[in-house]
């Protein structure tokens, strides 16, 4: 591909904290083709003959800011689609807006503001839009402003165009298409009086300030899929500045991936349910993290853990390991202890990884993700019942950790409990309806209990999802699958058709 050096270890590490200190935006993998490409498109351009070379321009330069806008063009996924998770779309409709508009109502205040922040090619703004105009029928009596901002100018230019293909529009019930939109040959442009209700920006959350009127006194944010990208201290700062910008009983709609766990307590999640939503709740008193008296190296300790489907055939060796560290002191910032053990569990070091966990106390914030990480440890160990009981902990006080209930799920599963394994894959389906790897383990489970047609019937949600995404697209909980693989396992299983069978 590239006929540039390869990224060195070192130059990977350079980009990662500037783009992390720069935009919020994390990248783990240093052959990540969308960040190499970019790199090259951009030297290219600007005739850098190394990557160093461009990091200091970038950096350095006063040109920097503005060739980091064009190369997050470059490297910014703006996945999105019109009423994205319908769910929410309903939960705005049925219960939010009308909650907002009976209290804005009783207080005499005609006003309502809304954020979309990360909003991509505006396909969240407008949906918004719709929502409201379909729920508030004198809506041209109110004054509703709603933003967009996102850092892709592209998307943003996309957005104030207000032009659609079909596919962005597939998930709008089709009564709303005919009363919203205009065709023009094969695409769908958006009515003006929707397009007046939403301005949109360029914004770094990372960075910038929330210093547009917009960004105050705010009703609803939605800030879905976009903190997936961010570091743990990122989202954490975001969501504390998202709650200062909502009004008292203001709401926040995340992803389905994107949970405040472990991330901000001054919300309260509302269950639905198909999803859930937070709302501003009175602000939570939390004990402040010890400054930390060690400086280790800034590793990635990220919102994910390495999360393993505890089936590992062909186990390598593991390394031998590092002598248990001294205890160390709760003194220490945890998430440094966190991504201290993270690093010395991947090298297999498994008794340095615990020793180090150790230290974490059970008062801190990070300590459930201690926990978990630890659960992972014995499981990679083999050591089940040690792996089931510490995940077993995490699951009971946190009951919305999908990545939490698809690990134990996978666990029950390894040590045959099938029936508790198929009541956590179901809850991991109820927290994050799209999840194919969760259809796909129902699937077995009831292919090994000879229950042929619930098997397929599960085989065949992982195959409708799958095959709406890219094939090189990543399976969320499994290390290293690919949609297009496990679209193939799924089509294998279910062809032909087992004959026999309850279900
Ligand atoms: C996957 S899209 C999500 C779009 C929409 N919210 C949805 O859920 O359909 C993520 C968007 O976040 C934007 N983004 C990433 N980092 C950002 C940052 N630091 N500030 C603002 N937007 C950012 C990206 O450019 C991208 O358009």
């Amino acid at each position: 591909m590239s006929h540039l050096e390869p990224l060195s270890a070192e130059d990977f590490r350079l980009f990662q904290e500037f783009f992390v200190a720069e935009t919020g935006l994390y990248f783990d993998n240093a052959s990540d083709h969308l960040l190499l490409d970019a790199f090259q498109e951009r030297m290219k351009v600007k005739g850098h003959a190394s990557h160093k070379e461009y990091y200091h321009y970038l950096k350095y330069h006063p040109e920097g800011r503005i060739e980091l806008r064009e190369l997050l063009v470059l490297i910014t996924t703006g996945e999105t689609y019109f009423f994205r998770n319908i769910a929410q779309f309903e939960v705005l409709m049925n219960d939010v807006l009308p909650d907002i508009i009976r209290r804005k109502r009783a207080a005499s205040d005609k006003s309502i503001r809304i954020w979309s922040a990360g909003s991509s090619r505006g396909d969240e703004a407008y949906s918004v839009a719709i929502a409201i105009m379909e729920v508030l029928p004198d809506f041209r009596d109110w004054d509703i402003r709603i933003l967009g901002t996102d850092i892709n100018r592209d998307v943003l230019a996309v957005a104030r165009a207000g032009v659609y293909t079909p596919k962005d529009i597939g998930e709008l019930p089709p009564d709303y298409v005919e009363k919203y939109f205009v065709r023009d040959r094969s695409d769908y442009v958006l009515s003006q009086d929707i397009k007046a209700m939403v301005r949109f920006d360029y914004h770094n959350l990372a960075r910038d300030p929330f210093t547009q009127d917009v960004m105050k006194g705010l009703d609803i944010i939605f800030c879905r899929n976009v903190t997936i990208y961010f570091n743990l201290e990122t989202t954490r700062e975001l969501m504390a500045r998202f709650y200062d910008s909502l009004l008292e009983g203001g709401y926040l709609f995340l992803g389905h991936s994107e949970t405040l766990w472990q991330i901000n307590h001054s919300f309260q999640t509302i269950e639905y349910p198909h999803t859930f939503i937070y709302k501003k709740g009175p602000r939570a008193v939390v004990p402040k993290a010890p400054v930390s008296s060690i400086t280790l190296p800034v590793m990635a300790f990220e919102g994910d853990l390495p999360v393993r489907t505890a089936s590992h055939d062909h186990k390598a060796p593991a390394a031998r390991d590092e002598k248990p560290r001294p205890p160390v002191t709760s003194d220490m910032k945890a998430d440094v202890l966190l991504t201290e053990a993270t690093r010395l569990y991947q090298e297999k070091k498994y008794d340095g990884a615990l020793a180090t966990l150790d230290g974490i106390a059970a008062h801190h914030d990070e300590h459930a993700r201690a926990e978990f990480l630890r659960a992972v440890i014995f499981a990679d160990q083999e050591k089940y019942d040690e792996a089931l009981a510490q995940i077993q902990k995490v699951v009971k006080k946190d009951s919305l950790n999908v990545e939490a209930a698809f690990f134990l799920a996978t666990l029950y599963a390894k040590v045959g409990k099938l029936a508790d394994a198929e009541t956590l894959f179901r809850r991991v389906i109820y927290l994050e309806a799209d999840e194919p790897l969760a259809y796909f383990h129902l699937g077995n489970i009831y292919t090994s209990q000879k229950k042929a047609s619930k098997a397929s019937l599960e085989f065949m949600n992982a195959v409708r999802i799958l095959e709406k995404r890219k094939p090189e697209d990543p399976v969320r909980f499994s290390e290293d699958l690919s949609s297009g693989l496990l679209l193939q396992s799924c089509k294998h299983n279910l062809t032909p058709l087992p004959k026999a069978g309850g279900g």
